[in-house]
Formats: C-alpha cells, sequence, structure tokens
C-alpha cells in the first residue's frame, strides 16, 4: 500500500465576472438559453491577471492551508493547456515564484478538462521516488484567451480560474486508485494549434461531446469503485467536471447521490477546463463540507477525448 492524501487546499479565480447578460450584449444569445441548457450565470475572465498569477494565488493559498513551506515540496505539477508561455511552463514559473527548491520537479500536463486527474496520478507516482513527500498539484487555465467569439455555441461557456492542492505521500496512504484513459479524436473538442495561421481558438461539437460525457462519468464512477473494492456508500462526496450542470444532473440521478454529496459551482466559474474539480475541491473544503478524513470520488472528461476518476481522501 501507499498513495496520497490531501493536506491543503487553495484556489484563485480573477476579478472580472462576465455575466450572461453582457455576452447578450456582444453576442446572439441570452440568459435563458444559456442558464437552460448549461447552468451557468456567470464566468470569469482575466483582464489584468496572468495565467502565473492564477498558479501563484492558489498555490500560494494551498501551501498556507496545509502548513507546508515551498522547500518541503517534492514535486508540482500543473494541468493546463493555456499557460502564459508555450515555453518556459506554468510549473518553472511557480518554481521561481515559490522560491521552490531547484530539485523539485516542476512541470506541465495536458490532457484538457481531465488534466487535475492525470497530474493527480502523475503526483503519485512521482512522489513515490522523491525525497521529500509533498507535492503541489494544480489546474489552471486562462481559457479566455482561446475564445471564438464567432462561436455562440462554445464562448458562452468557459472561464478562467486556478485551483490547487498540497497532497502527502506516505507507504500506509491508500492509492487514489486512478483511472485515465483517452481516445484520440482531434474533431470532436480542443483548441486549434500551430497546423493552423489564425490564432488558436476553441471548438467543439456539442451534442457528441455531451454524449461522450454522459458515458464516460458512470463508467470513470463504476471502474474507481470496483478498483478500489469501495461501494458508494464509502464515498462522502461526489466532484465532477463543471461542463454542464445538466452532465452533473443525469449522475446524480443515475446514482441516487443525495444533495449532500455534490456539489455544482458552474453557475458561478462556468467550464474551467483543468481549473474546475481543483476549484470544486477547494470550496468545498472551505465551507467544511470535505475535511480530515472524508473520502471524495473525483472524474473528469474533456478534450482528447480524456477521462479520468480517481478516489482520493484529506489527511
Ligand atoms: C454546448 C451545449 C451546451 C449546447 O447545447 P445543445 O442543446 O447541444 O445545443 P445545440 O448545439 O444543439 O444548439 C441548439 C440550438 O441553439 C443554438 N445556440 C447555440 N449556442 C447558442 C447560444 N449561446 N445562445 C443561443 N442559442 C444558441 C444553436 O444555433 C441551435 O439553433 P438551431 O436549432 O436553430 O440550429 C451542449 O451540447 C453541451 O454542453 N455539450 C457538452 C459540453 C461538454 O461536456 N464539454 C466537454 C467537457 S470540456
Amino acid at each position: 500500500m501507499s498513495g496520497i492524501k490531501i493536506k491543503g487546499t487553495g484556489r484563485f479565480v480573477p476579478a472580472k465576472a462576465i455575466t450572461n447578460e453582457y455576452l447578450s450584449t456582444i453576442v446572439d444569445t441570452n440568459d435563458e438559453w444559456i442558464t437552460s441548457r448549461t447552468g451557468i450565470k456567470t464566468r470569469f475572465h482575466c483582464t489584468t491577471e496572468t495565467h502565473t498569477d492564477m498558479c501563484v494565488g492558489a498555490a500560494r493559498q494551498a501551501l498556507e492551508n496545509a502548513g507546508i513551506k515551498p522547500e518541503e515540496i517534492g514535486a508540482c505539477v500543473v494541468a493546463t493547456f493555456s499557460a502564459d508561455y508555450l515555453s518556459p511552463s506554468a510549473g518553472c514559473m511557480l518554481q521561481r515564484e515559490l522560491g521552490l527548491p531547484h530539485d523539485t520537479v516542476c512541470f506541465d500536463l495536458n490532457a484538457a478538462c481531465s488534466g487535475f486527474l492525470f497530474a493527480l496520478h502523475t503526483m503519485e507516482c512521482l512522489l513515490a521516488a522523491a525525497p521529500r513527500k509533498y507535492g503541489l498539484v494544480l489546474g489552471a487555465e486562462m481559457l479566455s484567451r482561446f475564445i471564438n467569439w464567432e462561436d455562440r455555441g462554445t464562448c458562452v461557456l468557459f472561464g478562467d480560474g486556478a485551483g490547487a492542492v498540497v497532497v502527502e505521500w506516505r507507504e500506509d496512504y491508500p492509492s487514489i486508485h486512478a483511472l485515465l484513459g483517452c481516445h484520440g479524436d482531434p474533431n470532436m473538442l480542443g483548441v486549434t494549434g500551430a497546423e493552423k495561421p489564425a490564432p488558436a481558438r476553441i471548438f467543439m461539437h456539442g451534442q457528441p461531446t455531451f454524449k461522450f460525457a454522459v458515458q464516460a462519468v458512470p463508467y470513470c464512477i463504476d471502474q474507481v469503485l470496483e478498483r478500489s473494492g469501495k461501494t458508494m456508500d464509502d464515498v462522502d462526496f461526489f466532484v465532477f467536471h463543471q461542463a454542464n450542470a445538466r452532465i452533473i444532473d443525469l449522475a446524480v440521478r443515475k446514482y441516487h447521490i443525495p444533495p449532500e454529496k455534490y456539489y455544482k459551482n458552474i453557475q458561478k466559474y462556468g467550464n474551467t477546463s483543468a481549473a474546475s474539480i481543483p476549484l470544486v475541491i477547494s470550496e468545498l473544503h472551505d465551507l467544511g463540507k470535505v475535511g480530515p478524513g472524508s473520502r471524495i470520488l473525483v472524474v473528469g472528461f474533456g478534450g482528447g477525448l480524456t477521462w479520468g476518476g480517481a478516489l482520493i481522501e484529506f489527511a
């Protein structure tokens, strides 16, 4: 047995709220459509803040919350595809800003909206071999960089933000039993890349992506429970990637999850991709809905196509 548990959480959201009412003045849309189809009311976009600012804000809060000093961190993984530079990575920028030791492994990882789960699993593996047993895991996105304002089907969905957790690895902690998967599909959902002369922009085929998501979520729940040998009753809280309130509602209905065991903040932040799961975890922690001893089942899905699930406890 060996694994990681969460010691502390943090988050950072930029100051500028973008309301549905505001969007309806610049795009052919309206609050009723956005709310009924997605559950989103506002999202936040960076104006003066950088991606690095968001990472630093979330990471500092998580370190403080955990009572851990930067020099105790053995590895730092940032799940993102929207960092300030293609290189240096957001992880390298964090090393500099936080003053992490030079031998702390710092890098970025891209698994789109499932990225935080890929990063948690990567951290569990890394810390097993690291000299210092605390790790920083972030999900951070500045999606406002990539919004296609010509596409009303996607421009209303996405927001910016960062969430962070400090984890501790110990031989007597259980594994998070991560299930991670991908199915390479360049057309369904993503951000245009180097092959295009135009600036990078988000694209998505909404309905097939929705169908993929509603299949991925129960698959991940079932697989994680099977791998960990746990049942629904062993889970204190379910944390879902916040892509669409209807996707969460379908999962909640299918598994009869009571209201006190799941949480939605999509109405506030929109879809923040890799940041969405740690934003939920950090808010739940602050609200006292999760804390020492809590076991949470986390599910993500997104561009790639990628999906992931894990069961993680609070130290
Ligand atoms: C994006 C999403 C909300 C769109 O909802 P939908 O019910 O599938 O809507 P459609 O794309 O079929 O569009 C329906 C109609 O609404 C219109 N529409 C699209 N965006 C609109 C907007 N912002 N405002 C008003 N009308 C809009 C379309 O033009 C279409 O009109 P038409 O019927 O006259 O052609 C939904 O498909 C979704 O959530 N998909 C999955 C998202 C996801 O999980 N992402 C993965 C993880 S990151």
